[in-house]
Protein backbone atom coordinates (compact mmCIF):
# COMPACT_ATOMS: atom_id res chain seq x y z
CA UNK A 1 0.00 0.00 0.00
CA UNK A 2 2.73 2.20 1.15
CA UNK A 3 4.11 2.45 -2.55
CA UNK A 4 1.31 4.37 -3.86
CA UNK A 5 0.85 6.36 -1.39
CA UNK A 6 1.64 10.05 -2.73
CA UNK A 7 4.07 12.93 -1.10
CA UNK A 8 1.86 15.01 2.02
CA UNK A 9 -0.08 17.57 0.75
CA UNK A 10 2.18 19.80 2.97
CA UNK A 11 5.33 18.83 1.70
CA UNK A 12 4.37 18.97 -2.01
CA UNK A 13 2.36 22.61 -2.08
CA UNK A 14 5.81 23.81 -2.10
CA UNK A 15 6.21 22.66 -5.42
CA UNK A 16 4.50 23.86 -8.74
CA UNK A 17 1.92 21.40 -10.21
CA UNK A 18 2.04 19.66 -12.98
CA UNK A 19 -0.50 17.96 -14.99
CA UNK A 20 0.03 16.05 -17.95
CA UNK A 21 -0.89 12.41 -19.22
CA UNK A 22 -2.18 10.51 -22.64
CA UNK A 23 -5.15 9.14 -24.18
CA UNK A 24 -4.58 5.49 -23.34
CA UNK A 25 -5.13 3.99 -27.03
CA UNK A 26 -1.99 1.86 -26.92
CA UNK A 27 1.53 1.04 -25.67
CA UNK A 28 3.62 4.21 -25.59
CA UNK A 29 7.06 3.84 -27.91
CA UNK A 30 10.50 5.49 -28.63
CA UNK A 31 8.62 8.89 -29.54
CA UNK A 32 6.98 9.28 -26.61
CA UNK A 33 10.00 8.33 -24.71
CA UNK A 34 12.37 11.43 -26.17
CA UNK A 35 9.42 13.71 -26.64
CA UNK A 36 7.92 13.39 -23.48
CA UNK A 37 8.40 10.56 -21.26
CA UNK A 38 12.23 11.68 -20.51
CA UNK A 39 11.14 15.04 -19.78
CA UNK A 40 8.47 13.88 -17.11
CA UNK A 41 10.98 11.84 -15.18
CA UNK A 42 13.02 15.15 -15.03
CA UNK A 43 10.35 17.47 -14.33
CA UNK A 44 9.20 14.97 -11.19
CA UNK A 45 11.74 16.35 -8.91
CA UNK A 46 10.29 19.92 -8.81
CA UNK A 47 6.63 19.73 -9.82
CA UNK A 48 3.73 17.84 -7.99
CA UNK A 49 3.03 15.93 -10.63
CA UNK A 50 -0.21 14.53 -12.00
CA UNK A 51 -0.63 11.95 -14.82
CA UNK A 52 -3.48 11.92 -16.15
CA UNK A 53 -4.53 8.46 -18.09
CA UNK A 54 -7.12 9.92 -20.50
CA UNK A 55 -10.19 7.75 -21.34
CA UNK A 56 -13.05 10.14 -21.78
CA UNK A 57 -10.54 11.75 -24.64
CA UNK A 58 -10.35 8.27 -26.01
CA UNK A 59 -14.25 8.14 -26.46
CA UNK A 60 -14.44 11.36 -28.65
CA UNK A 61 -12.79 9.37 -31.50
CA UNK A 62 -13.51 6.24 -29.90
CA UNK A 63 -17.12 5.25 -28.19
CA UNK A 64 -17.91 1.68 -29.57
CA UNK A 65 -18.39 -0.78 -27.31
CA UNK A 66 -15.71 -3.17 -28.21
CA UNK A 67 -13.08 -0.05 -28.47
CA UNK A 68 -14.06 0.22 -24.47
CA UNK A 69 -13.48 -3.35 -24.09
CA UNK A 70 -9.86 -2.26 -25.57
CA UNK A 71 -9.39 0.52 -22.68
CA UNK A 72 -8.78 -1.91 -19.59
CA UNK A 73 -5.24 -3.46 -21.13
CA UNK A 74 -4.11 -0.17 -22.89
CA UNK A 75 -4.83 1.88 -19.35
CA UNK A 76 -2.54 -0.73 -17.66
CA UNK A 77 0.35 -0.53 -20.47
CA UNK A 78 0.41 3.13 -20.30
CA UNK A 79 0.92 3.11 -16.50
CA UNK A 80 3.39 0.37 -17.22
CA UNK A 81 5.21 1.75 -19.31
CA UNK A 82 5.27 5.60 -17.18
CA UNK A 83 6.62 3.48 -14.05
CA UNK A 84 9.16 1.49 -15.95
CA UNK A 85 10.81 4.90 -17.87
CA UNK A 86 11.12 5.91 -13.81
CA UNK A 87 8.41 7.89 -12.86
CA UNK A 88 8.08 7.66 -9.02
CA UNK A 89 4.25 6.96 -7.80
CA UNK A 90 4.98 8.52 -4.45
CA UNK A 91 6.11 11.59 -6.65
CA UNK A 92 3.38 11.54 -9.15
CA UNK A 93 -0.50 11.02 -8.76
CA UNK A 94 -1.47 8.74 -11.57
CA UNK A 95 -5.26 8.45 -12.28
CA UNK A 96 -7.62 7.29 -14.64
CA UNK A 97 -9.85 10.02 -15.94
CA UNK A 98 -13.51 8.59 -16.01
CA UNK A 99 -12.96 7.89 -12.00
CA UNK A 100 -13.09 11.45 -11.30
CA UNK A 101 -16.66 12.33 -11.63
CA UNK A 102 -16.14 16.02 -10.38
CA UNK A 103 -14.41 16.58 -14.23
CA UNK A 104 -17.38 16.19 -15.61
CA UNK A 105 -19.06 18.98 -13.45
CA UNK A 106 -16.80 21.09 -13.67
CA UNK A 107 -16.33 20.51 -18.07
CA UNK A 108 -20.09 21.27 -18.14
CA UNK A 109 -19.16 24.80 -16.20
CA UNK A 110 -16.74 25.91 -18.16
CA UNK A 111 -18.07 25.00 -21.84
CA UNK A 112 -20.18 27.98 -21.11
CA UNK A 113 -17.03 29.91 -21.08
CA UNK A 114 -15.96 29.01 -24.87
CA UNK A 115 -17.36 30.28 -27.86
CA UNK A 116 -18.59 27.38 -30.41
CA UNK A 117 -16.41 29.21 -33.16
CA UNK A 118 -13.26 29.46 -31.18
CA UNK A 119 -13.05 25.20 -31.13
CA UNK A 120 -14.22 25.20 -34.55
CA UNK A 121 -10.60 27.04 -35.22
CA UNK A 122 -9.02 24.61 -33.91
CA UNK A 123 -6.73 22.59 -36.48
CA UNK A 124 -6.07 19.05 -34.38
CA UNK A 125 -9.61 18.61 -34.06
CA UNK A 126 -9.90 18.39 -37.51
CA UNK A 127 -6.83 16.10 -37.98
CA UNK A 128 -8.49 14.00 -35.16
CA UNK A 129 -11.72 14.08 -36.79
CA UNK A 130 -10.01 13.03 -40.14
CA UNK A 131 -7.63 10.45 -38.27
CA UNK A 132 -10.99 8.52 -37.16
CA UNK A 133 -12.58 8.74 -40.49
CA UNK A 134 -15.43 11.44 -39.19
CA UNK A 135 -16.82 13.21 -42.22
CA UNK A 136 -16.77 17.37 -41.05
CA UNK A 137 -20.69 16.92 -40.90
CA UNK A 138 -20.24 13.73 -38.27
CA UNK A 139 -18.51 15.91 -35.56
CA UNK A 140 -19.18 15.25 -32.16
CA UNK A 141 -20.02 17.96 -29.34
CA UNK A 142 -17.47 15.59 -27.54
CA UNK A 143 -14.90 16.17 -29.95
CA UNK A 144 -15.58 19.76 -30.93
CA UNK A 145 -15.65 19.89 -26.48
CA UNK A 146 -12.47 18.12 -26.29
CA UNK A 147 -9.98 21.50 -25.21
CA UNK A 148 -12.89 21.93 -23.03
CA UNK A 149 -12.73 18.63 -21.25
CA UNK A 150 -8.53 18.65 -21.26
CA UNK A 151 -9.49 22.87 -19.78
CA UNK A 152 -11.35 20.80 -16.96
CA UNK A 153 -8.69 18.20 -15.97
CA UNK A 154 -5.94 20.78 -16.03
CA UNK A 155 -7.93 23.02 -14.17
CA UNK A 156 -9.61 20.73 -11.61
CA UNK A 157 -5.92 20.08 -10.48
CA UNK A 158 -5.23 24.40 -10.26
CA UNK A 159 -2.05 23.20 -12.52
CA UNK A 160 0.29 25.68 -13.52
CA UNK A 161 2.82 23.63 -15.46
CA UNK A 162 1.35 21.14 -18.68
CA UNK A 163 4.50 19.65 -20.63
CA UNK A 164 2.40 18.42 -23.64
CA UNK A 165 3.56 18.33 -27.61
CA UNK A 166 3.21 20.88 -29.94
CA UNK A 167 -0.28 19.36 -31.94
CA UNK A 168 -1.92 20.40 -27.91
CA UNK A 169 -0.74 24.10 -27.66
CA UNK A 170 -3.79 25.22 -28.56
CA UNK A 171 -5.54 23.52 -26.10
CA UNK A 172 -3.82 24.85 -23.74
CA UNK A 173 -4.59 28.41 -24.91
CA UNK A 174 -8.03 27.13 -24.88
CA UNK A 175 -7.59 26.15 -20.92
CA UNK A 176 -5.90 29.03 -20.15
CA UNK A 177 -8.72 31.03 -21.48
CA UNK A 178 -11.45 29.28 -19.92
CA UNK A 179 -9.55 30.07 -16.36
CA UNK A 180 -8.95 34.16 -17.34
CA UNK A 181 -12.64 34.23 -18.36
CA UNK A 182 -13.61 32.45 -14.99
CA UNK A 183 -11.48 34.61 -12.75
CA UNK A 184 -12.62 37.33 -14.64
CA UNK A 185 -16.42 36.56 -14.16
CA UNK A 186 -16.78 34.62 -10.59
CA UNK A 187 -13.36 35.64 -8.95
CA UNK A 188 -9.74 34.60 -8.86
CA UNK A 189 -9.50 31.02 -8.51
CA UNK A 190 -7.46 29.56 -11.30
CA UNK A 191 -3.67 29.65 -11.92
CA UNK A 192 -3.64 30.65 -15.90
CA UNK A 193 -1.66 27.04 -17.08
CA UNK A 194 1.20 27.46 -19.21
CA UNK A 195 2.36 24.82 -22.18
CA UNK A 196 5.73 23.41 -21.80
CA UNK A 197 6.42 22.02 -25.49
CA UNK A 198 9.64 20.10 -25.83
CA UNK A 199 11.37 21.83 -28.01
CA UNK A 200 13.08 18.75 -30.20
CA UNK A 201 10.97 17.57 -33.00
CA UNK A 202 9.07 14.29 -33.43
CA UNK A 203 10.83 11.55 -33.63
CA UNK A 204 10.15 10.16 -37.11
CA UNK A 205 8.95 6.13 -37.82
CA UNK A 206 10.50 3.39 -39.10
CA UNK A 207 10.36 2.37 -41.89
CA UNK A 208 7.85 0.06 -41.67
CA UNK A 209 3.98 0.32 -42.76
CA UNK A 210 2.71 2.66 -45.16
CA UNK A 211 4.63 5.34 -44.88
CA UNK A 212 8.23 6.01 -45.74
CA UNK A 213 10.68 8.21 -44.28
CA UNK A 214 10.15 11.10 -42.38
CA UNK A 215 6.63 10.55 -41.01
CA UNK A 216 6.60 11.05 -37.31
CA UNK A 217 6.75 7.81 -35.12
CA UNK A 218 2.99 6.86 -34.55
CA UNK A 219 1.42 4.07 -33.46
CA UNK A 220 -1.78 4.21 -35.94
CA UNK A 221 0.96 4.48 -38.63
CA UNK A 222 2.47 0.76 -37.85
CA UNK A 223 6.05 2.75 -38.09
CA UNK A 224 6.42 2.89 -34.50
CA UNK A 225 9.13 1.09 -31.65
CA UNK A 226 7.60 0.50 -28.81
CA UNK A 227 9.23 0.53 -25.01
CA UNK A 228 8.14 -3.34 -24.61
CA UNK A 229 9.68 -4.30 -27.65
CA UNK A 230 12.31 -6.91 -27.04
CA UNK A 231 15.76 -6.82 -28.48
CA UNK A 232 15.60 -8.60 -31.63
CA UNK A 233 12.69 -6.72 -33.02
CA UNK A 234 14.38 -2.96 -31.79
CA UNK A 235 17.56 -4.08 -34.33
CA UNK A 236 15.09 -5.03 -36.93
CA UNK A 237 12.59 -2.41 -36.97
CA UNK A 238 16.25 0.13 -36.98
CA UNK A 239 17.35 -1.44 -39.84
CA UNK A 240 14.43 -0.47 -42.35
CA UNK A 241 15.91 3.09 -41.48
CA UNK A 242 17.71 3.34 -45.29
CA UNK A 243 20.00 6.34 -46.23
CA UNK A 244 19.65 7.14 -50.11
CA UNK A 245 19.90 9.52 -52.76
CA UNK A 246 16.43 11.13 -52.02
CA UNK A 247 18.08 11.89 -47.93
CA UNK A 248 21.30 13.42 -49.79
CA UNK A 249 19.33 15.58 -51.60
CA UNK A 250 16.88 16.30 -48.37
CA UNK A 251 17.44 19.51 -46.82
CA UNK A 252 15.90 17.66 -43.56
CA UNK A 253 17.68 14.93 -41.93
CA UNK A 254 16.77 11.54 -43.15
CA UNK A 255 14.82 9.62 -40.70
CA UNK A 256 18.21 7.93 -39.81
CA UNK A 257 20.44 10.78 -39.00
CA UNK A 258 16.97 11.97 -36.47
CA UNK A 259 17.63 8.99 -34.82
CA UNK A 260 21.43 9.19 -34.39
CA UNK A 261 20.61 13.02 -32.90
CA UNK A 262 18.22 11.52 -30.25
CA UNK A 263 20.04 8.90 -29.02
CA UNK A 264 23.76 9.70 -29.92
CA UNK A 265 23.65 13.04 -29.80
CA UNK A 266 23.88 16.37 -31.98
CA UNK A 267 27.54 16.08 -32.49
CA UNK A 268 27.99 12.35 -33.37
CA UNK A 269 24.89 12.47 -35.71
CA UNK A 270 25.76 15.58 -37.41
CA UNK A 271 29.69 12.80 -38.33
CA UNK A 272 27.36 10.04 -38.86
CA UNK A 273 25.54 11.81 -41.50
CA UNK A 274 28.75 13.26 -43.24
CA UNK A 275 29.88 9.62 -42.95
CA UNK A 276 27.06 8.43 -44.67
CA UNK A 277 26.48 10.96 -47.03
CA UNK A 278 30.32 10.49 -48.52
CA UNK A 279 30.68 7.06 -48.21
CA UNK A 280 33.39 6.72 -45.32
CA UNK A 281 30.45 4.86 -43.39
CA UNK A 282 28.30 2.52 -44.52
CA UNK A 283 24.42 2.55 -43.29
CA UNK A 284 24.81 -1.01 -41.49
CA UNK A 285 27.36 0.68 -39.03
CA UNK A 286 25.08 3.82 -38.63
CA UNK A 287 22.03 0.90 -37.70
CA UNK A 288 24.75 -0.37 -35.28
CA UNK A 289 25.87 2.70 -33.86
CA UNK A 290 21.91 3.29 -33.70
CA UNK A 291 20.77 0.16 -32.67
CA UNK A 292 23.70 -0.01 -29.19
CA UNK A 293 22.58 3.66 -28.05
CA UNK A 294 18.75 3.12 -28.40
CA UNK A 295 19.66 -0.77 -26.79
CA UNK A 296 21.69 1.22 -23.83
CA UNK A 297 18.50 3.83 -22.92
CA UNK A 298 15.36 0.77 -23.09
CA UNK A 299 17.47 -2.53 -21.48
CA UNK A 300 16.85 -0.83 -17.71
CA UNK A 301 13.27 0.17 -19.11
CA UNK A 302 12.59 -3.50 -20.13
CA UNK A 303 14.15 -5.05 -16.74
CA UNK A 304 11.85 -2.64 -14.95
CA UNK A 305 8.95 -3.53 -15.99
CA UNK A 306 9.69 -7.17 -15.70
CA UNK A 307 10.12 -6.28 -12.29
CA UNK A 308 6.81 -4.05 -12.04
CA UNK A 309 5.00 -6.94 -14.05
CA UNK A 310 6.21 -9.55 -11.34
CA UNK A 311 4.04 -7.74 -8.78
CA UNK A 312 0.67 -8.51 -9.76
CA UNK A 313 -1.88 -5.86 -9.09
CA UNK A 314 0.73 -3.38 -8.29
CA UNK A 315 -0.19 -1.25 -11.18
CA UNK A 316 -3.89 -1.12 -10.79
CA UNK A 317 -2.91 -0.49 -7.15
CA UNK A 318 -1.06 2.51 -7.88
CA UNK A 319 -3.47 3.46 -10.05
CA UNK A 320 -6.77 3.09 -7.60
CA UNK A 321 -4.94 5.04 -5.38
CA UNK A 322 -3.74 7.86 -7.37
CA UNK A 323 -7.54 8.25 -8.76
CA UNK A 324 -8.80 8.52 -5.14
CA UNK A 325 -6.23 11.00 -4.47
CA UNK A 326 -7.55 13.04 -7.74
CA UNK A 327 -10.92 12.99 -6.64
CA UNK A 328 -10.41 14.56 -3.50
CA UNK A 329 -8.51 17.44 -5.36
CA UNK A 330 -11.42 17.35 -8.04
CA UNK A 331 -13.39 17.36 -5.81
CA UNK A 332 -12.33 20.13 -3.36
CA UNK A 333 -11.84 22.15 -6.64
CA UNK A 334 -15.50 22.13 -7.60
CA UNK A 335 -16.87 22.64 -4.44
CA UNK A 336 -14.62 25.99 -4.45
CA UNK A 337 -15.98 26.53 -8.27
CA UNK A 338 -19.62 26.03 -7.10
CA UNK A 339 -19.28 28.51 -4.46
CA UNK A 340 -17.46 31.26 -6.17
CA UNK A 341 -19.93 30.64 -9.32
CA UNK A 342 -22.85 30.74 -6.31
CA UNK A 343 -24.17 27.55 -7.13
CA UNK A 344 -23.47 26.43 -4.26
CA UNK A 345 -25.81 29.14 -2.12
CA UNK A 346 -27.97 28.66 -4.69
CA UNK A 347 -28.51 25.06 -3.24
CA UNK A 348 -28.05 25.32 0.15
CA UNK A 349 -30.55 28.39 0.44
CA UNK A 350 -32.97 26.22 -0.81
CA UNK A 351 -32.20 23.93 1.21
CA UNK A 352 -32.19 26.08 4.45
CA UNK A 353 -35.33 27.14 3.62
CA UNK A 354 -37.15 23.99 3.63
CA UNK A 355 -35.40 23.04 6.29
CA UNK A 356 -36.93 25.85 8.27
CA UNK A 357 -40.21 25.10 6.95
CA UNK A 358 -40.45 21.27 8.30
CA UNK A 359 -39.31 22.91 11.22
CA UNK A 360 -42.02 25.60 11.25
CA UNK A 361 -44.61 23.16 10.40
CA UNK A 362 -43.18 20.93 13.31
CA UNK A 363 -44.56 23.51 15.61
CA UNK A 364 -47.32 23.46 17.00
CA UNK A 365 -49.92 27.02 17.05
N1 LIG B 1 -4.79 15.69 -25.14
C1 LIG B 1 -3.77 14.78 -24.64
C2 LIG B 1 -3.38 13.85 -25.80
O1 LIG B 1 -3.13 14.31 -26.86
C3 LIG B 1 -4.24 13.98 -23.44
C4 LIG B 1 -4.70 14.84 -22.31
C5 LIG B 1 -5.95 14.86 -21.77
C6 LIG B 1 -3.95 15.78 -21.57
N2 LIG B 1 -6.03 15.72 -20.73
C7 LIG B 1 -4.82 16.31 -20.59
C8 LIG B 1 -2.62 16.24 -21.65
C9 LIG B 1 -4.40 17.32 -19.70
C10 LIG B 1 -2.22 17.25 -20.79
C11 LIG B 1 -3.10 17.77 -19.82
O2 LIG B 1 -3.32 12.65 -25.67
Amino acid sequence: MATATPSSPTESRAQPRLLTGDRPTGPLHLGHLVGSLENRVALQHDHECFIIVADLHTLTTRPRRDQIEALPGFVRSIVLDQLAVGIDPQRATFYLQSGVPAVYDLAILLQMLVPKTRLEQIGSLRSMARAAALPDDAMTMGLLGYPVLQAADILMARASVVPVGADNEEHIAIARECASVFNELYGELFPLPQARTTRSSALPGVELGPVGSGAKMSKSLGNAVYLDDDAATVASKIRTLGFDDVDRRNEHDAAIVSFARAFLGDDEAAGLGRGLRSGSTSVAAAHDAIIAAVETRLAPIRARRRELEAQTGLVDEILVDGTIRAREVANGTLARVRETMGLEPLWSGLVAATEARAKARRKPY
